[in-house]
This record gives structure tokens, sequence and C-alpha cells, in this order.
């Protein structure tokens, strides 16, 4: 079997499947004592993400222990803002601090060029794993969304509300777009040496698309995506690539978000509950909407909330299984495990 007939491709051609094919975002990572095992050789997160070995070993561990359907490359949203001289490291339990955020319009002038030649061990990556992976198993590469990478940039660090960015917006506002086409034009170039170099999806992470008001999601982040998939789909190397989309809560129409943000398919945030099935059958697939909560809880709660979710995808052309945000460190692995014989035993 090959890329283009696996379970995973044929959801996201919208083939109607009688198991869904599953796989996890952040299915990679601390929850899992493998992760752990080589996370403790590295003192920083970063310097991990730029050993493409390293990565390929960390993208094939969950596929190893839980046999998924799909694989991500292991990576983080963050390599472009590094890589535009922001000075980006983890802090253990704070987070991405920024050694230089963008303090006014004077720092967006001074930021690097985007030269998408210094993220060649992302793309190393992206090759190792796509040669270590069976053939029936397509490799997801990522980027984050233009807006939730500003966001980043500008806050600094991880917030809850941003605050400084929604006030650097306000104030700026020529200089927050121009910012926002620097991005948008990283991430097609990114993206698209991902896809050069053995991706077979892509997803977009709007992680931060929540902070934002129905207008401003429009204005500021949507409208970024939008330039964003369009360059993806009118281009020879990244045309034929299916297109995911994580929209964190956005304030917007589930008509935005079917028709009119590009993606093939819109992953779908824990609580996006009442999403219009029927205005999105044979438009786009689907994918998630599980509360990834519910895997603290026993083995019998969690079969009750995964039986809701696929009953309620049952009939619809095109969903893939995952959960409505990542997996937390906190989540014991045998449950991804029981999770994933639920799902395949329905
Ligand atoms: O299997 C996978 O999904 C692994 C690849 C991956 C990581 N980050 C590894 C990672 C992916 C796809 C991401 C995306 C990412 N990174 C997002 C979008 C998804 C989402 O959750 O909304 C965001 C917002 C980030 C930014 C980021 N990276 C934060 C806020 C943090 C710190 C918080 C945390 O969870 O630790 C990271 C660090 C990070 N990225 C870790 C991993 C495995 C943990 C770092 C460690 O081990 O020290």
């Amino acid at each position: 079997m090959s890329v283009s007939n696996s379970l995973f491709s044929r959801a996201l051609q919208k083939e109607s499947l009688k198991t869904p094919p599953i796989w996890f975002m952040r299915q990679a990572g601390r929850y899992m004592p493998e992760y752990r095992a080589i996370r403790s050789k590295f003192n920083s997160f970063l310097d991990m993400c730029k050993n493409p070995d390293v990565c390929c070993e960390l993208a094939l561990q969950p596929i190893n222990a839980f046999n998924l359907d799909a694989a991500i490359l292991f990576s983080d949203i963050l390599t472009i803002p590094d890589a535009l001289g922001l000075g980006v490291r983890f802090v253990e339990n704070e987070g991405p601090v920024f050694k230089n955020p963008i303090n006014n319009s004077k720092d967006i002038d001074k930021l690097n060029l985007f030269n998408p030649d210094d993220l060649k061990y992302v793309y190393q990556a992206v090759t190792n794993i796509r040669n270590s992976l069976p053939g029936n198993i397509p490799l997801i590469g990522f980027s984050g969304s233009p807006w939730t990478l500003a966001a980043y940039s500008i806050e600094g660090r991880s917030s809850r509300d941003f605050k400084k960015t929604i006030n650097f917006i306000k104030t700026n506002n020529d200089k927050s777009h121009s910012f926002l086409n620097v991005l948008t034009d990283a991430c097609f170039l990114y993206l698209r040496e991902q896809v050069k170099a053995g991706a077979d999806v892509i997803q977009i992470f709007d992680s931060w698309a929540n902070i934002l008001n129905k207008n401003d999601l429009n204005e500021f982040s949507m409208q970024y995506i939008c330039r964003l998939t369009h360059a993806l789909k009118n281009d020879k190397v990244t045309c034929e690539t299916p297109i995911i989309l994580f929209s964190r809560d956005p304030k917007c129409s589930n008509s935005t978000l079917i028709n009119d943000s590009g993606a093939d398919c819109i992953s779908l945030y824990w609580n996006m509950k009442d999403f219009d099935l029927n205005l999105a059958r044979n438009k786009v697939a689907l994918q998630g909407n599980l509360d990834p909560r519910i895997l603290l809880k026993s083995k019998d709660e969690i079969k009750f909330q995964t039986k809701i979710i696929l009953d309620k995808f049952k009939d619809y052309p095109g969903y893939i299984f995952n959960l409505g945000h990542g997996i937390t460190p906190d989540i014991n692995p045998d449950n991804i495990k029981y999770l994933t014989e639920i799902v395949r035993e329905y």
C-alpha cells in the first residue's frame, strides 16, 4: 500500500470509511517515557529539534507504540521566529521565551530576512522520517499560522490574554500587517521545502486564533491563512498536498472555515461541539473534536465520550480521529493505547 491509498489520505479525500484513521496532536512528547529518556540528554529543546536523527527517532516513537495511521514531523512552530533572529528558548514550566521579542515597529524593520536554508535541519528531519516510515503511513509537515507566530514574537512568551500583542496590533496597524506578510511568505517557503523533503500532508496551527474577536480574526489571521493556502495550492510543488487547518476556538462562522480558508480538512477544537456537519459535508474533511482531558478519566468515561464522537461522525465522509487539542504531559500512555483500540473496534 502507498501513501495515496492509505486510510489517512482516503479520509482527506472525503471518502466514507468504516474505521477512521487515527493520529494525535502532540503524539510525540513528555507523556511518553521513551520521549523523556531522549529529552533528558539535551539541555535545550531547540537544540534537540536541530538534530535530524533525534527528530526522526522521536517522530517514530508514537507510531511504534500505538500503530497510528499518520506520523507528524518532530519539530516546533517557533523555528521560523528563531530563524528571523528573535532568539527563541524553551524554559521548563514556562514554555517559549524570546530574547529579542518585537517591542516596537522598528524591531520589525530590523528582522533578519527569512532564508529558508536556515531551517535545513527541519527538512533533513522530514527526509529522515519519510525514509524510515512504512510506505503506507503519511507524514504530516507543519507550520504555525502567521498570526500565531506573530503573537508569540510580539508577546515574547506564552500568555493567557496576549495583552501586549493586542495592544501592539491596535497601535501599529500597518507595521503589524507588514510583519504578518513577512511571516506568510516565510510559512509558504518553509512548508514548500518540507513538501520537497518528503512531507505528504501539511497542517497549519492557528493556536492563538481564540484571542481575536470576529473582525480582528479576519483582519489579522484568516486573511493570511487564506493567502498561505492559496499560494500553496498555486505552486507546482505543493498544489497536490492536502492542507489541514487547526484553528483554536475561532470566533468566525463555520462557513468561513469551510468555504474560505482554502483548507482541505478542518481540525476541530474540543469545544466546537456545534460545528455544522451538513455545511461541511463533501466540502472538507474533518478531524478531532474529542476533549483531551477525557484521557485523565477512567476507562469507562473514555469509552463513553469516545463513542459520542464516533457516533457523531459515523456517516461523515472524511473523518480523521484525533483530539481537539494536543496530548498533555499528564496523560497516561496506556489511555492512548486504550483509545485507539476503542476507535478501531467500534
Ligand atoms: O508529535 C508532535 O506533535 C510533536 C511535534 C510538535 C511540537 N510542538 C513539539 C513540542 C508540534 C506539532 C508542535 C506544535 C506547537 N508548538 C504548537 C501548536 C500546537 C498547539 O499545541 O496548539 C504550539 C502552540 C507550539 C509552541 C510550544 N512548543 C509551546 C507553547 C511549548 C511549551 C509548552 C509545552 O507543551 O511544553 C512548546 C514545547 C514543545 N514542543 C514540546 C514538544 C514535545 C515540549 C518541550 C520539552 O520537551 O521540553
